[in-house]
């Protein structure tokens, strides 16, 4: 797992689409990987930017988020897809077409996971996920307890997670209770995976995922099992880290090493 410390909020975001749009521009086909909240905002934000000067074309992308509200119509204001458009998909140059995002709405929910699988499967698998961390670790919405496993499924999201995302409704009563995600092994199946946390509010959350065990109760803890795994966090979601110093060092050392390859 390569951790990337960074000074704020956004030389976070500016890393994380300098590693975007890298990834991008190398491969035209790309198969990316979204989520949704706050953290990744200041990323899409360099996407869009970067697509309206000429420098990464999106026309070819396809892409998968990693969930969505069961029982939000993909026009609800606070359905993950429509969050997607207001905040990525409407400012660039993306074939709407080539976007998934888990139907909240399906008449068999269990359908519409296997049929999920079968999408990413045939797109080719997924070149790069980008991932924010739940304050209790999870990744998607792949609560504590969730197994290490698991492909796309519908979940039971937990009261703290319900209290956090409430935020974004007008009252708690309206969050919805049930959530279809991309399962923890969904997520690890993709070729490389990029994590962001930001905030000390997410410091637990990040210790226990790239310093904890590799355990079901802070599901983010599995991409130390994964090959090709970056987190990059702010200095105050960095806080708790054990090996802070050590972390910052191999980013010194990284250059050097790289010209020594
Ligand atoms: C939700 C999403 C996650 C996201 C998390 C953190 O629960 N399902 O994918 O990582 O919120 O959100 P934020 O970035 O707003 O802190």
């Amino acid at each position: 797992m390569e951790v990337i410390v960074c000074r704020d909020y956004e030389e976070m975001s500016a890393k994380a689409a300098e590693i975007v749009i890298g990834a991008v521009r190398k491969k035209p086909k790309f198969v990316l990987g979204l989520a949704t909240g706050t953290t990744p905002l200041g990323l899409y934000k360099r996407m869009a930017e970067a697509n309206r000067a000429g420098k990464v074309d999106f026309s070819k992308v396809v892409t998968f988020n990693l969930d969505e509200y069961v029982g939000l119509a993909p026009d609800h204001v606070q359905s993950y897809r429509h969050f997607m458009d207001a905040n990525l998909f409407n400012h660039v140059n993306i074939n709407k077409v080539n976007t998934h995002v888990p139907d909240g709405k399906a008449k068999s929910l269990l359908a519409a996971c296997e049929k999920y699988e079968q999408m990413i499967a045939d797109a080719g698998g997924i070149d790069l996920q980008v991932l924010g961390i739940g304050r209790d670790g999870h990744l998607g919405f792949n609560e504590p307890g969730t197994s290490l496993a698991s492909r796309t499924q519908v979940v039971v999201l937990t009261e703290e997670t319900i209290e956090d995302n409430s935020r974004l409704f007008q009252n708690k009563d309206e969050v919805p209770r049930f959530a279809v995600t991309m399962g923890i092994q969904t997520i690890l199946n993709a070729r490389c995976c990029l994590m962001m946390a930001n905030g000390k509010n997410k410091a637990d959350a990040v210790k226990g995922c790239v310093e904890g065990p590799v355990t079901a109760m802070n599901t983010a803890s599995a991409l130390q099992m994964h090959p090709n795994a970056v987190v990059i966090v702010d200095e105050a979601a960095a806080a708790k880290l054990e090996l802070l110093d050590y972390y910052k060092w191999c980013r010194k050392g990284k250059e050097q090493l790289t010209n020594l390859l």
